[in-house]
């Protein structure tokens, strides 16, 4: 086998960023080894630690290192000891840089009920019947979180706007990945939108439903938003790949993770151009249970599968992983997240040893 060598920047970020990610790097290196791939790790702080650190949220010389790598490896970024930070100084406002800056405009969002945690999800057992898979597919670097906005006095009255807008070519670009997953998937897309309230909303119908024609076999129907989140708790079977616009994909997408009842095990991966991605678990920070060794690393365990298999095109080693993590739920261990009677309760560490002897 050839060996092959990828760079990757690390970017643990802030609550239990570290000790998830921790984890993950494990079952990396050992994936290392055995597929005669090396991983070159360039360590990077973005988010809260970045602004203890350096004084701003993300840097310019670490944007540029994350730009020189095959791809991005994200924790989680914010907590309350930065909330008092105003607008652009925020956490936050770093991970919205680096997903612009890196011109990763698709966000894709997987919400699988695993076989072995049927048991977490709050829906009732006939709800589950036909299983759960649904692939959101979000658009990430447009829409209302770069729009204009500001806060002014106007008539010595404060107000403040911002402003939701897409050009054709945005719209164009993230109906191509919805359908494009579709064809891997049950072919059948749900694009999401306001049209009988927004002009944003109607050019987004409008272009989708002229790019589905380049995909004859996907079955594409329209929802409202306000629907869309009742029928999510309805009938969430009835989905395969949502499309959304960034903010209602924001929404949605949280609540079809809930679905499951594990937010601790979903992954997810935005991309642009070419290979390069950003792998991050769903969850957030936690800063609640940080350091506590109690956080679930799954989901950035699988965030590291994902970056095998979409960005480095390793997807026997990326199956090992998920094989790995099928393996430990199925001899009965569990983060306290997803824990229920019966089963053996283990922490962080413990959980990525577990994973990391499977593999
Ligand atoms: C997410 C998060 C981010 C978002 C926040 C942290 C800016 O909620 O990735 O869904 O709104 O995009
Ligand atoms: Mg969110």
């Amino acid at each position: 086998m050839n060996s092959r060598e990828f760079k990757i920047a690390v970017v643990p970020g802030d609550g239990i960023g570290m000790e998830i990610t921790e984890q993950a790097l494990k079952i990396l290196n050992k994936i290392s080894k055995k597929y005669h791939t090396k991983f070159n790790y360039v360590n990077l702080k973005v988010g809260g630690c970045s602004i203890d650190a350096y004084g701003e949220a993300l840097t310019e010389e670490t944007l540029k290192k994350c730009r020189e790598c095959d791809a991005l490896f994200l924790g989680a970024i914010g907590g309350p000891k930065w909330d008092n930070f105003l607008g652009d100084k925020r956490p936050e406002k770093a991970l919205l840089t680096l997903r612009s800056e890196l011109g990763l405009y698709a966000n894709l969002r997987p919400t699988k009920v695993f076989d072995e945690l049927k048991s977490a999800s709050p829906l009732k057992d006939s709800l589950l019947e036909n299983g759960i898979d649904i692939l959101v597919v979000r658009e990430l670097i447009g829409g209302i979180y770069f729009g204009k906005r500001g806060t002014v006095i106007e008539d010595g009255i404060e107000k403040a706007y911002d402003t939701e807008s897409y050009t054709l070519e945005e719209v164009e670009r993230i109906a191509h990945v919805a359908f494009e997953s579709a064809m891997k998937r049950r072919k059948k897309v749900t694009s999401i939108d306001k049209a009988n309230v927004l002009d944003s909303s109607r050019l987004w119908r409008k272009v989708v439903t002229e790019v589905s024609k380049e995909y004859p076999k996907v079955q594409l129907n329209h929802m409202y938003i306000d629907n869309a989140a009742m029928q999510l708790v309805r009938d969430p079977s009835q989905f395969d790949v949502i499309l959304t616009n960034n903010i209602f994909g924001d929404i949605l997408s949280d609540e079809a993770s809930m679905l499951t009842g594990s937010i601790g095990m979903l992954a997810s991966w935005s991309v642009g151009k070419g290979t390069y991605g950003m792998y991050e678990p769903i969850h957030g920070s936690a800063p609640d249970i940080a350091g506590k060794n109690i956080a679930n690393p799954l989901a950035q365990i699988l965030s590291a599968a994902m970056m095998l298999d979409y960005s480095f095109n390793m997807t026997e080693a990326a199956k090992d992983i998920e094989n790995a993590v099928k393996n430990v739920l199925r001899k009965g261990y569990r983060t306290v997240d997803i824990w229920i009677e019966g089963m053996i309760n283990v922490g962080t560490k413990e959980m990525g040893e577990l994973v990391l002897e499977e593999i």
